[in-house]
């Protein structure tokens, strides 16, 4: 059974660990931490540690604070611990929370720091400073601007793509084009980013993750020092030994507004911007597909022994299904509840990274979880929007409210499944959609990996377009050569009648929002302009074409539709 690209092959996941050890002179995990020189080379921004001093700030990034039109978060790693770690804001000084971990398989530490700056006005921009008493760039500290949201009814604008990976071409999945992507971000310069999970594949890239978050966070510094950047855990932030989920490097690396939830600060969370609620959801708690870390074998995964960890045994896993015991879903409820009972929000859009609408073939596909656990409540509450990643591609819905149900088809057998199929409202591909009708999702794994998706399935019987879907848990099993283990794909597929536009020529690109919330009084039509835009020729090789690609900064119109939504008051 082939392995998803999502989740890369043993072999390519033993070749990515041969080319590291062999840099490191193959005298083992340890030694393996030291990335090849390439990995240093190419941060614009980032200028950390060249001068030998631990405190100098890297890997810089912005997220909202508890209200984003009067608080901000600055975040920042430096390669030892910093000293009186602090951001200016004109004659203010805000002092940062240190936080550090030190990584379960390497055994390296990780230092970052947290700066809250409340206390903003809403729409202003601010010029801050990042330093510490032991930075090396102290002379002429870091510096960027930013601004606060809007307060109120007032247009904004913002953008959205997910699995990003990293320019350094050393690390499993990483490409060159999320250098562009990156700053395909600037060039539209919105007021914040949402970043869909699946944010740099260190788990991947296991012997060096610290250095892979690294070159993340320093290639992202270019956009998201200077705009917030809002991201949701992916699979590929499950890290073997990092955490009872796994998610220690995204939460030690990320200040997110509060969840008020005992024990999951960071998980899931949402914020407000006028009269939209964004929504940021973990469907790790929920979806039936493993794919989290993995050791495909056949050699065991053995941590460096400074962290005492045991050897992690090909075969293995790490699956966290459910690992919320039902909080986040009754922490979803309660928000979308909240917000509709409030005549002051309009539109609620909602962030995940993996797929209850997508039919990507070569890709991961539609999983029941959340179509089971999560979209009867987006129906309750009409969540207008939903926005992932998971598949490297751009996929539309048509609105969808409610399901079909027994439509599905067991690969194996044939034989009927329920898929609880999403039921599109409307099939007319109108360009304006009214979202208090129904749900659109879109698919935006379309950021900068090396391995697009954009193929997709077709029903060889009738020609219809073809979802695969996941109805259970696809665990570990034995492949028929000796040690090496695989995870299936999907289970089951059904005619995806939901699936609107599907951009075939690339699977990479960016999508734009412009929110026009005014729509007169109460009752009034507001609206979300969308605009995709596609980076054309970046496919390694193009699927349909077979023509070789390769990076590229042009990115052009593939479609703009409309959502509108009636105005609340
Ligand atoms: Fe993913």
């Amino acid at each position: 059974m082939p392995a998803s690209p999502d989740d890369p092959t043993a072999s390519r996941l033993a070749m990515s660990r041969r080319q590291v050890l062999a840099a490191a002179g193959g005298t083992g995990l340890l030694a393996a931490t030291a990335a090849p020189a390439k990995a240093a080379t190419r941060t614009r921004k980032a200028r950390a540690g060249a001068n030998g001093e631990a405190g100098t700030p890297e890997q810089i990034h912005l997220t909202w604070g508890d209200n984003p039109a009067t608080s901000v978060v600055v975040s920042w790693a430096s390669p030892g611990p910093a000293t009186r770690p602090r951001v200016r804001l004109g004659q203010r000084v805000i002092p940062a929370e240190p936080r550090q971990y030190t990584d379960g398989l390497n055994g390296e530490t990780v230092w970052t720091y947290h700066a809250r700056v409340g206390g903003l006005r809403p729409g202003a921009t601010y010029a801050y400073v990042v330093t510490a008493d032991n930075d090396g760039d102290a002379s002429d500290p870091f510096s960027a601007t930013f601004r606060t949201a809007p307060e109120g009814r007032k247009p904004f604008r913002f953008t959205s793509f997910g699995d990003l990976a990293t320019p350094n071409t050393a690390w499993v999945l990483s490409y060159g084009q999320s250098t562009y992507a990156v700053e395909a971000v600037e060039s539209f310069q919105p007021l914040f980013h949402l970043l869909n999970g699946d944010l740099c594949y260190a788990d991947l890239n296991p012997t060096v993750q610290p250095e892979v978050w690294r070159d993340f966070g320093n290639n992202n510094q270019t956009s998201a020092a200077n705009r917030p950047w809002m991201p949701c855990l992916g699979n590929h932030e499950v890290e073997f030994d990092n955490g009872s989920q796994g998610f220690t490097s995204y939460l030690t690396r990320y200040t997110l507004p509060d969840n008020h939830v005992p024990g999951f600060t960071g998980r899931w969370y949402s914020f407000r911007i006028g009269s939209v609620l964004f929504v940021s959801l973990d469907a790790d708690d929920v979806v039936y597909q493993d794919a989290g870390a993995f050791v495909a074998g056949p050699a065991a995964l053995t941590p460096a022994a400074s962290t005492g960890n045991p050897a992690i045994a090909p075969g293995t896993s790490f699956y966290i299904q459910g690992y919320s015991g039902g909080a986040q879903t009754a922490w979803l409820e309660h928000t979308l509840a909240a917000a509709r009972r409030d005549d002051s929000v309009d539109w609620i859009i909602v962030q995940m990274h993996q797929c209850a609408a997508s039919s990507s073939a070569t890709g991961n596909g539609s999983d029941l979880g959340i179509r089971q656990q999560w979209l009867p409540l987006f129906d309750r509450y009409e969540v207008d929007l939903v926005l992932n990643g998971h598949d490297h591609d751009y996929e539309r819905s048509f609105p969808v409210r409610g399901a079909d149900p027994g439509v599905g088809r067991e690969v194996a057998t044939g034989a009927v499944v329920n898929t609880l199929r999403p039921h599109p409202v409307t099939t007319t591909d109108s360009g304006v959609f009214d979202t208090s009708q129904g749900t659109v999702h879109l698919i935006l794994g379309c950021g900068g990996t090396d391995a697009p998706l954009d193929e997709y399935g077709t029903d060889t019987a009738d020609g219809e377009r073809q979802a695969k879907v996941f109805t259970r848990a696809n665990r570990p099993v034995a492949t028929s050569t000796a040690g090496i283990y695989t995870r299936a794909a999907a289970d089951a597929v059904e005619d995806a009648t939901w699936s609107a536009r599907r951009d075939t020529a690339t699977g990479y690109g960016i999508a734009v929002f412009d929110v026009d919330p005014e729509g007169g009084e109460s009752g009034g039509q507001t609206s979300i302009t969308v605009t995709h835009y596609q980076a054309l020729g970046a496919d390694p090789v193009n699927p349909a074409t077979g023509e070789k690609g390769a990076p590229t900064p042009d990115y052009t119109e593939f479609e703009t539709f409309k959502l509108v939504r009636p105005r609340s008051r």
